[in-house]
């Protein structure tokens, strides 16, 4: 991995912090502009603080439920190998072009997406306001989710695997109130409460050892898998795709979901590319980070859905949300030695998703602390508190609220339809049109070659931002209002 892409920042004292110092108070380096805006520089902000930095932190920011949990359901979902056809065209190309163009405003501008996308054009002003929001939106169901892994973590490690494999286990859990409730804080407590700490401590540690762990425990859980009767027709389900069943609604999904697991159009990359030192390449950058973040999904994919086949049949691949939570308990719990490999397997997955729940908190967080006098801690326990409020409403949406209906969703379903289909490709959609149309894409491709390196798919950069980029998301954005109106069922 890349070690030369952080420069460290110079420390605040402390007394500068208690005075909520603003960027004239300390000392600057040369990551950023001098921001008139008033937002605190990048060394009040306290991130990354490590040689491996950047990369590793934007790593653990894309890697995380998005992979394990969500990315195997939608492949079942949306049509196996075609899905997989198409998310790795979208992933790989259009995924890698908006990851540089995200990075490279942030590092442009030297500051989070509130401020970053106004700098740069001021009638794109609202582009960073809803790139502000979808983390507030998402981060509150995200952490319903993370709770359930942090519960499945904690049984496994008490020895509680048989329970956890039993049919019907996970629907009774989830559909409980007061138990899901109570992992739910939890999560956000070990989010907040490293976040509060400030990222270098907490954040890197985690990604360091646990992100390279749990790639390697997934391979050979996936290998495992591979051997069990029955698993090559999830594998054929997988990876063979059917172009006659090739849709706009498999794009759709693909598109979706490349966002959601790359970590785009919710701020963060932009916010994260606001540290990044100038001489560093956002290319390299960009491509190590969608690469790392495929191979961990598809790694996922070869776990999770011939493990489904192999408990529960090609039918149980209907089973939505659900599929990681209901069938591979019971793979863990059928295995020789399973029940601690289980146990490692959900403590892990969880360190992924506080390394991703950070990165969706922290938008907010910074920008609660550049704009407020609040410190780092006492924004990061606001956020955290505001979150679980939020959350609430989603996992008693499971149960005791299950018939709440929102446009035919449960209440998880619609936050996730409003971030994914609404807000996320509406900020992609702002993005590009910023790029392609606003500023122009000659100026980012110069920012990307400030570093002194040559932009290669600079070419292809500007076909995907100045055309496909808006016609894709644009799509995407009229289909959804399309079907949130019912005039459209996809
Ligand atoms: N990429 C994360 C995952 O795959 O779990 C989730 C996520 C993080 C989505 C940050 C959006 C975001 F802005």
């Amino acid at each position: 991995m890349t070690t030369d892409l952080y420069q460290a920042p110079a420390k605040l004292s402390r007394k500068n912090l208690k005075q909520g110092a603003t960027s004239v108070d300390v000392p600057r380096n040369t990551i950023n502009p001098i921001d008139r805006t008033g937002q605190k520089s990048t060394e009040s902000r306290g991130l990354f603080n490590s040689k491996i930095g950047f990369v590793l932190a934007a790593v653990g920011s894309a890697v995380g439920l998005g992979n394990v949990w969500r990315f195997p359901y939608f492949a079942a979902t949306y049509g196996g190998g075609t899905f997989l056809f198409a998310y790795l065209l979208i992933a790989l190309l259009f995924g890698t072009c908006l990851l540089v163009a995200e990075i490279t405003i942030g590092r442009m501008t030297g500051a989070g997406p509130l401020q970053a996308f106004r700098k740069l054009d001021k009638r794109f002003a609202w582009v960073g306001m809803l790139a502000l929001i979808t983390p507030a939106i998402i981060f509150p169901f995200y952490s319903v989710i993370g709770g359930w892994v942090a519960r499945y973590s904690f049984v496994f490690l008490t020895g509680g695997a048989a329970g956890a494999a039993e049919t019907g286990a996970f629907a009774a859990f989830t559909s409980q109130t007061w138990s899901p409730i109570l992992w739910l804080g939890i999560f956000i407590v070990m989010c907040a409460a490293l976040l509060a700490q400030g990222i270098r401590k907490g954040v890197e540690r985690i990604n360091l050892v646990a992100m390279p762990v749990f790639i390697v425990m997934m391979m050979g859980l996936a290998i495992y898998t591979l051997t069990l009767p029955g698993a090559g027709e999830g594998v054929r389900h997988f990876l063979l795709p059917n172009f006659n069943e090739l849709s706009l609604n498999t794009f759709i999904a693909a598109t979706r979901q490349s966002f959601f697991s790359l970590s785009l159009a919710g701020g963060v990359m932009v916010a994260y590319g606001s540290y990044l030192k100038k001489d560093a390449s956002i290319e390299k950058a960009a491509v190590q980070i969608a690469a790392f973040d495929t191979s961990a999904s598809l790694i996922a994919g070869f776990l999770v859905i011939p493990a489904v086949v192999v408990v529960a049949g090609i039918d149980g691949l209907g089973q939505g949300a659900g599929l990681l939570f209901a069938t591979l308990p019971a793979v863990f719990y059928a295995m020789p030695g399973g029940a601690v490999v289980g146990a490692i397997f959900f403590t892990l997955m969880l360190a992924a998703a506080v390394t991703s729940g950070i990165s969706l908190m922290e938008v907010v967080v910074t920008t609660v602390t550049d704009r407020t006098r609040l410190s780092r801690p006492q924004a990061a326990w606001t956020v955290a508190v505001g979150s679980f409020l939020a959350a609430l409403p989603v996992t008693l949406g499971m149960g005791m609220w299950s018939h709440v209906r929102l446009g035919g969703r449960d209440i998880l379903g619609m936050m996730n339809f409003l971030t994914d289909t609404v807000f996320m490709p509406l900020v992609g959609l702002g993005t590009v049109l910023l790029i392609g149309w606003g500023i122009g894409p000659k100026r980012i491709i110069e920012a990307v070659e400030a570093s002194g390196r040559k932009f290669r798919l600079a070419g292809l950069f500007t076909v995907l931002i100045k055309w496909v980029g808006p016609l894709l998301l644009s799509g995407l954005v009229v289909t959804s209002f399309l079907m949130a109106f019912g005039v459209i069922t996809l």
